[in-house]
């Protein structure tokens, strides 16, 4: 076995602090990334050893079939209609717990599921953690059809938003544009630092032709930060305050 990497010590010991928020017979949104499939793998070693009856809606097609290759009852999120708990990855997570979601490309389908859960639950390594969003670029889902002309429309929203000249990239896999579940093309931002989040997410998203972006304002209340030393730390958001309490492990 390869030795682990510091992220990767991180990255377990949040999902091993995340799953044990699972109870049985809960709804459970499954989110995307490399954190959120060792959250998978744990949670479905769990559900196996103690006999859980989970219920789960998963945020991309490969999450879907890692969860169920391992045995987890995977569902369409329409049959199970409610979610009791969503843990998922963050490329970005700031002070408020804002994020920046989509590294993985799944940022439409973990917004939709995001939503539809009474509890949103972040897992993330340490690296995640910064003071003020935006130097990973910011990922929009667009649909293909028009898609230079939406570019355009980007790119005057980032002028009003003094973000002027921050390059727009479509994303790429094989020499072709990256394609998401539904089908849409992915513009990466590369915007550097993200001043009024929540007027440049309506600003976006009003844009025809704009399915989503990766910015998730005030929809998780809870980060399970995992330390590289393998210790952790919970930010949570309060409506009144903002507080760190550290759970050493
Ligand atoms: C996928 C995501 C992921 O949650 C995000 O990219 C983090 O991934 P990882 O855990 O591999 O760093 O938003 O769309």
């Amino acid at each position: 076995m390869p030795e682990k990497s510091a992220a990767d010590i991180g990255k377990e010991a949040a999902a091993r602090a995340a799953i044990a928020l699972v109870e049985d017979g809960m709804r459970v949104g499954l989110g995307t990334g490399s954190t959120a499939a060792v959250m998978v793998r744990l949670l479905a070693e769990r559900a196996r050893a103690e006999g859980l009856a989970l219920r789960c809606a998963a945020t991309s097609q490969a999450t879907a079939d890692l969860a169920s290759g391992l045995g987890l009852a995977i569902e369409a999120l329409d049959d199970i209609g409610w979610l009791d708990l969503t843990i998922d990855g963050a490329d970005e997570i700031d002070p408020d717990l804002h994020l920046i979601k989509g590294g993985g490309g799944a940022l439409l389908r973990e917004k939709i599921v995001a939503a539809a859960s009474d509890r949103m639950v972040v897992i993330a390594d340490q690296d995640k953690v910064v003071e003020r969003l935006g130097m990973f670029h910011l990922p929009v889902e667009v649909i293909p059809f028009g898609w230079e002309t939406t570019c355009r429309h980007v790119k005057s929203v980032l002028d009003e938003h003094d973000l002027a000249q921050r390059p727009v990239l479509v994303r790429r896999r094989d020499e072709q544009p990256y394609r998401t579940d539904e089908g849409n093309f992915i513009l990466d931002l590369a915007l550097e630092e993200i001043c009024e989040p929540a007027s440049l997410s309506r600003a976006l998203n009003a844009i025809p032709g704009v399915v989503e972006n990766g910015l998730f304002l005030n929809i998780c209340s809870l980060a399970l930060i995992g330390r590289h030393d393998g210790t952790m730390a919970e930010l949570r958001r309060d409506p009144h305050e903002l507080g760190e309490a550290e759970a050493d492990e």
